[in-house]
Formats: C-alpha cells, structure tokens, sequence
C-alpha cells in the first residue's frame, strides 16, 4: 500500500512537472495551441497589454489557396502568461461579399496593430488594407475602432496617407521641382523622391505597418511606402485615428518592410526585413533619439545559422513584457504562402547591449 502511495505521488508530480515543463515554454516554428487545442490563427500580429493581459490581434488566414486573402478578419487572443491563449474570437469582421464595403471578403488586411487612447477610452486598429481583386495595388491604410479591447471594432475608413503634405524632411530641390512640374514647367525630380512626388495629391502609399505609443502618449504609424522602396512615419492625432500631417522619410531608397519598433532606455529602435514578398531575406536594424529621426542602421540584428533568413521569418511586432524592464520578445511570422493558415510563429528573446539589439535562435525557451 505504502509502495502503491509512493507512486501515485511519483507519477502525479511527474505529471505535473512535464505540464508545466510543455506549456510554460516558447517553441519556436511548432503548432502553437489555444485553450480550445486549436492552433492559433493571428498571423502578422501584434500585441496590447491592457489591464493585466496580452491582447494578440492579427490576420485570420484560411486554408489552401486564397488563404493569405481577408476572409474572415482580425483574430484576438489574450494571455496573462504569454504562454496561455484564450481565443478571444474575431475582433474585427470583414464586410459581407458583395457589400462594396472597402473590408469586403476576399479584400488584404494584413498586420493589424491596436493601441488604446486614455484620452477617449477607446482602443483604435490600423491596418495595411488592399481592394478586393486589386492585387497589391492600392496601398491603402485602414482604421477601426472599438470600445471593447477584443471588439467588436467599427471600421471607420480607409485611405492613403497625408495627402497634399509634404514630409519635414522633403529637400528644397525635390520641392521646388515638384512644385515646378505642377505649374507645367519642366523640371527633374531626384530619382529616389519619383514616388512621393507623384503620391503628393493622392496621399502616400502604405503598406506594411506598426503603430506606436511613446511615453507622452503621442502615437506613430510605421509603414513602407513609396513602392516599398522608403519607410515613412507619421504622427497620429492626438484621438489616434488620423495622421497630423506631420511626418518623416527614414531609409530612403532602402526597401525596407516589415517594421517593427521598440524602446528602451530613451532610445528607439527598429528591425524590419528586405523586401522578397512571403521569402524570408536578411534583417536589417536601426536606432534613432527620436521616433521620428534621424535612423542610423545597425545591420543584421540575427547572428548564427539561418541569421542571412531571419531564422525562416519576418518581423511583426517587438514586445515589451511588462514588469520586465529591456526585456523584448521579437515576434515573427515563418509564412506559408501555399497554406496561409500553417504559417507558424517564430518568438525569440532580444538580446539589448551597447546600443545595439541582436537575435540568435532558440529552438525552445523561457521568460
Ligand atoms: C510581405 C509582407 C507581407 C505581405 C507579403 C505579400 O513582404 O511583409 O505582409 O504583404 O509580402 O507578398
């Protein structure tokens, strides 16, 4: 009898234990699970802590061809732990087929990102958005809003960015050229500056994107525009559901997609990757004293097999773990063109040492 006790106690902390040791952990590129054992569906995501919980919110992809399209919307998910996932549902649905509706079914809503507004109390989605059977045309940036961070969230409009604006730093010779060509006079516009000239009255293309909230409150919208050969970014107004106006070019004639941004010890910082479509390519990465910069590039944050491909993935989001101070979670997405939905998550620790940020692969880890 004594034997017996000793081990069903045995077999019990064992139990125990593998629980703990299987689901307390990062893995890297596995299937990761939510509290239904379904596999996790928030790809180009990005994360929002509110009221002691991680809010998950990314592109719902379905299965085989057509996944990587909007059928479906916004999935969230939340955590206490980050390891945890309570499936949350659709935070924001597209429009019915047929609807006319900018989020029509079948339209491109790629890498949502919320942040919350003390000020009005509501939480705000941008979003990368493409007219349905338009291809990746119209480079359009989308907004929705929600008093409820799971949602439902209303789509409020969508559109291209800071029409009729000039960036604070346009230079004096592509202004004037521009503003030459528009009087009908000849005049050259720097090779590099084609694209925002002729975006000028239309409003700047924008395609892949963040958003971000620095310790003032004041928000900015990260995104590759320009054909994806420039980064711009732009401030918010102060309710986070227009842009001011205001904003810069970084990385000029660089192509750089995929931006994803943190901060630490009053310096910015951003990796986002080259532009070779769902191909994982080389990442590159940038610090600046103000969001708004001056950037200077520090090159490929990855070291180690696999740095030249981002370890199979491509930047999404940087996450601050809260009560963690420098400590950031890289997450990324290893795509799945062929079946968008098995597109897995690539988590890693970011490693933060003089003045520069790096990443090497895990294939397992804890916070
Ligand atoms: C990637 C981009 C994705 C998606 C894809 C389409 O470079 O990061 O969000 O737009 O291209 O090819």
């Amino acid at each position: 009898m004594k034997k017996l006790i000793t081990l069903c106690l045995m077999t019990t902390a064992a139990a125990v234990c593998l629980s703990c040791a299987g689901n307390k952990e990062f893995l890297p590129g596995e299937v990761w699970l939510d509290n239904n054992g379904v596999a996790i569906n928030a790809h180009g995501g990005g994360m929002l802590y509110h009221d002691g919980r991680y809010y998950w919110f990314g592109e719902h992809k379905t299965e085989g061809e057509g996944g990587n399209r909007a059928n479906v919307g916004v999935h969230c998910y939340s955590s206490k732990n980050l390891y945890d996932w309570r499936d949350e549902g659709i935070a924001l649905a597209v429009a019915p087929d047929g609807s006319g509706s900018p989020i029509e079914k079948g339209c491109i809503l790629e890498r949502p990102k919320v942040i919350y507004n003390a000020q009005t109390d509501k939480f705000v989605m941008w979003f990368h958005l493409e007219l349905k059977d338009k291809g990746y045309s119209a480079a359009m940036s989308g907004v929705a809003v929600s008093d409820n961070v799971t949602g439902p969230y209303e789509f409020l409009n969508a559109g291209r960015v800071n029409a009729g604006k000039w960036p604070l730093n346009v230079s004096a010779e592509t202004r004037q050229a521009a503003e030459a060509i528009a009087a009908g006079n000849a005049a050259t516009v720097p090779d590099n500056d084609r694209f925002l000239v002729r975006d000028f009255g239309g409003g700047q293309m924008a395609r892949d994107m963040t958003l971000f909230v620095d310790d003032d409150g004041k928000a900015y919208h990260i995104y590759a525009s320009e054909e994806n050969q420039t980064l711009q970014i732009a401030e918010l107004t102060d309710d986070y559901t227009a842009h001011t106006g205001r904003y810069v070019r970084a990385f000029v004639g660089r192509s750089m997609e995929a931006p994803a941004i943190f901060k630490h010890e009053s310096k910015y910082y951003l990796m986002m990757s080259g532009c070779t479509g769902w191909a994982p390519n080389a990442a590159r990465s940038a610090v600046a004293d103000d969001v708004m910069g001056e950037w200077t590039e520090l090159g490929n944050p990855c070291i180690g097999d696999d740095a030249d491909k981002t370890f199979h993935s491509q930047s999404t989001y940087m996450l601050p773990v809260e009560g963690r101070d420098g400590m950031i979670i890289y997450m990324g997405d290893r795509w799945k063109p062929e079946n968008a939905i098995d597109g897995r998550y690539i988590w890693l620790p970011v490693n933060i040492e003089d003045g520069r940020f790096t990443l090497t692969w895990q294939p397992s880890w804890k916070l």
